[in-house]
């Protein structure tokens, strides 16, 4: 059986660095699940289709390979928030979770990262970290990424644009983001990213020494 390390939070939490160290420190597989929504968003984008014609995003989400998901060509901010309204489709949420379902059978284990991971796609995991971090530190965290990237944001839209998605990935009826409740809490506000990182490893550790 594989090990499972389910992680989930909001935007710019630190749950993608977090989780990527911890695939490549024991040796895991990992998968960012929301470059699944994001890269179904694109296709649609690029083919000028709706973000909310459900047999249009059910098609494409059929057609995903999950070994081709490119985090850099994804990444791009519009893409984040086309994959928000896409996550709100159950149909093409059932298709992608199926595919992640899959992915965590991996030997001899899986990081998968999202937001209902350890509620809805791997609710037996070996272990659930919820990592989040206060609005105005996560809006702070991506401003300062994108000044350093050579692009010209204004931080109060930032913000706001990290509120909206927080509440439309909170507040959708299907699946909507949550700590399961038998997930650990990791509030990284006031952590940078080793100290993070660090505090996610022990609780990884402590479940694989139980
Ligand atoms: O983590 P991210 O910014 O790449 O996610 C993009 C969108 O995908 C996010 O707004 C919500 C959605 N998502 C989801 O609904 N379930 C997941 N497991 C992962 C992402």
């Amino acid at each position: 059986m594989s090990f499972v390390i389910a992680i989930d939070g909001p935007a710019a939490s630190g749950k993608g660095t977090i989780s990527r160290r911890l695939a490549r420190e024991n040796g895991f597989h990992h998968l960012d699940t929301g470059l699944t929504y994001r890269a179904v968003a694109k296709a649609l984008l690029d083919q000028n289709l709706p973000l909310d014609d459900v047999s249009i995003a059910e098609k494409t989400a059929y057609e995903l390979d999950l070994s081709d998901l490119d985090p850099e060509v994804l990444a791009v901010h519009e893409i984040g928030n086309a994959a928000s309204k896409v996550a709100v489709m159950s149909s093409v949420r059932k298709i992608l979770v199926k595919a992640q379902q899959d992915f965590s059978l991996k030997l001899p284990g899986a990081v998968l990262d999202g937001r209902d991971i350890g509620t809805v796609v791997c609710p037996n995991a070996d272990v659930k970290i919820f990592v989040t971090a206060d609005a105005d530190v996560r809006a702070k965290r991506r401003y300062d990424e994108a000044v350093s990237k050579g692009r010209d944001l204004n931080y109060d839209h930032v913000l706001a644009d990290i509120k909206a998605r927080d509440a439309r990935d909170s507040e959708r009826k299907d699946s909507p983001m949550r700590q399961a409740d038998d997930a650990l809490l990791l509030d990284t506000s006031k952590m940078d990213i080793e100290t993070a990182f660090q505090a996610a490893k022990a609780m990884v550790d402590a479940a694989k020494n139980a």
